[in-house]
């Protein structure tokens, strides 16, 4: 069985993704909105985050107030673009820990080359939160997958804000028991691998590199 698909339904998600494809706008808001889905999104990615119970007092009575288990999380950003998602989600979730894996994918070939690793040491026991503004070819993702897996990950999600079909289809082949979190699901690639409609390159908008 594959993955799941959670392309987000909306509304902000819709208007802000709206404002981001938009080629007139600026580099700062391009970061900030990035930033404001990631969190949008967050919402969506931890909605089976298990609950416990503590007891409290309210100014009224006692009661048995729910509460996080405190299920260890990780978020994954792929370098570059991904590090524009992760403060949404850590101001979502204050106490996941951070890993970086370094990828760029080969402009002729648009195979992915791994540049960079480093993880948090207990990052086996962790649920991990994979994230990149784009799936497109799904290269990359499948390969920051790999690596997580490699490293004794196995309860792994990725968010994306734009994915391609393509992508979509090349994660589910090769990792079916991972679920995939997306603001929208666009209609194919260009033969340059750039998603269509899309957005452009996200890396060189958020970081003002073009
Ligand atoms: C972009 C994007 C993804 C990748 C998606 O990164 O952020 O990581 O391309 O493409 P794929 O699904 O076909 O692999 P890029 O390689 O441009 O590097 P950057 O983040 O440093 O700009
Ligand atoms: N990477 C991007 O940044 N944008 C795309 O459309 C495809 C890959």
């Amino acid at each position: 069985m594959s993955g799941k698909v959670h392309v987000m339904d909306h509304p902000l998600v819709a208007h802000k993704l709206t404002i981001m494809r938009d080629k007139n706008t600026s580099v700062k808001d391009f970061r900030e909105l990035v930033s404001e889905i990631g969190m949008l999104i967050t919402y969506e990615a931890t909605r089976d985050l298990p609950l416990t119970t503590k007891e409290i007092e309210t100014p009224l009575c006692k009661m048995d107030a729910p509460t996080l288990a405190g299920k260890k999380i990780a978020v994954v950003p792929i370098l570059r673009a991904g590090l524009g998602l992760v403060d949404g989600v850590l101001r979502m979730v204050p106490s996941a820990r951070v890993g970086h894996i370094g990828m760029f994918r080969d402009e002729e070939t648009l195979i992915p080359h791994v540049y960079f690793c480093k993880m948090p040491k207990d990052i086996a026991e962790r649920e991990i939160l994979i994230v990149d503004p784009m799936l497109a070819t799904g290269g990359s993702a499948v390969e920051a997958i790999t690596e997580m897996k490699k490293r004794g990950c196995h309860a792994i999600k990725l968010m994306v804000l734009v994915a391609a079909p393509e992508g979509v289809k090349a994660v589910q082949d090769a990792h079916p028991d991972v679920d995939i979190y997306c603001g929208a699901l666009d209609s194919h690639l260009n033969e340059r691998g750039y998603i269509v409609p899309g957005l452009g390159d996200a890396g060189d908008r958020i970081f003002g590199t073009k």
